[in-house]
């Protein structure tokens, strides 16, 4: 569905192969670094064709976040949130059919060239760090939502994802992948999809404290805890604010359980549904693992545990961001 040409697609390549490599935690892929930060190379060519042609609207809003944080929880929220009728019926809807990744595209991922199959929305996901967004959407003004989660789940989400897309995608190869250990080393060093991790955080993180009108900051753990504030600042920040009607009737509650890491995950598409990637179809259910905070402690020693967060205090000391 993407429109990049052979020939443009050729130049990223190239462009591609000019950058430093680093360690991809399997024999089967380097990272490159670009623009300081490291990324997967699939990434890259509809990143840098987004960096080049993605023409943002005004009224655009896109949610951004490092893999693993709650993308997928976060897509499937907004989109009901914008897609909500007066008559709230989640029996319907296109996430009922369609994994919450196919419901709002991946602006790196060149998707959005194709017609939208489901409701028009104006929103868009990335991964991208903010520095590494297209400018049109800082020139245009747009809204972006933030979510980011705490680090060490996150590295815990992250390795899990990708032994197990690996196994899903190329199996036998999962035995290639990196320990937990190993993982977490270059983890800790800044060598991960999108890393360094508190890079993308911090870029974020300063641009809400300057743009707070345009820039919303959530973390999964707040999302968790206090689910129901976080739609309703959703719905009020997307400027679709639900009204007291909507709120009496209970439709906050109705998106709330529909999006439920139980709900979501036991319907059919995300249990046993499968997505194309290139030429190689992988399992929707590699979404949903767990869906808990302070699973890390199943997986990392507290001495690994207190090495990162401390990692984390020194990169963000300063800012008045912590986790
Ligand atoms: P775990 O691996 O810790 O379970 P992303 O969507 O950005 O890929 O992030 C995936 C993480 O979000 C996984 O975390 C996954 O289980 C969790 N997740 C997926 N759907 C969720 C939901 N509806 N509610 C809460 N967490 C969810």
């Amino acid at each position: 569905s993407s429109k990049i040409t052979s020939e443009s697609l050729q130049k990223y390549i190239d462009e591609i192969s000019g950058l430093p490599k680093g360690n991809g935690w399997s024999p089967s892929s380097d990272l490159y670094l670009y623009k300081g930060f490291w990324f997967y190379p699939h990434f890259l060519p509809g990143a840098m064709y987004a960096r080049d042609h993605f023409q943002a609207q005004p009224n655009d809003i896109f949610l951004c976040s490092p893999m693993k944080t709650g993308s997928t929880w976060l897509k499937s929220l907004s989109f009901l949130i914008a897609t909500r009728s007066s008559k709230f019926d989640d029996s319907t809807g296109p996430l009922r059919t369609m994994v919450p990744h196919d419901c709002i595209p991946f602006l790196e991922f060149g998707e959005y060239y194709s017609t939208p199959t489901g409701p028009k929305t104006p929103l868009f996901a990335s991964h991208l760090p903010y520095t590494c967004l297209p400018k049109s959407i800082i020139d245009s003004g747009c809204k972006i939502v933030y979510l980011c989660r705490d680090p060490k789940d996150t590295y815990v989400s992250l390795w899990h994802y990708f032994r197990n897309a690996l196994a899903s995608m190329k199996p036998g190869q999962e035995d290639m992948f990196v320990s937990i250990e190993e993982g977490f080393e270059y983890f800790c060093n800044g060598v991960s999809s999108q890393g360094p991790y508190w890079d993308h955080v911090l870029g974020y993180w300063k641009a809400s404290l300057e743009r707070p009108q345009k820039i919303l900051f959530l973390k999964y753990e707040d999302m968790k805890m206090e689910t129901e504030a976080c739609v309703k600042k959703l719905a009020e920040f997307f400027g679709c604010p639900f009204s007291i009607e909507e709120e009496r009737d209970g439709i906050v509650q109705e998106i709330i359980k529909f999006c439920s890491f139980e709900s979501l995950s036991n319907l059919k598409v995300n249990k046993t549904g499968k997505q194309m990637r290139g030429d190689q179809s992988m399992e929707n259910s590699l979404y949903f693992r767990k869906g808990k905070v302070g699973d890390w402690r199943n997986y990392l020693s507290a001495e690994m545990g207190e090495r990162l967060d401390n990692i984390m205090e020194e990169k963000l000391s300063g800012s008045g961001l912590t986790f």
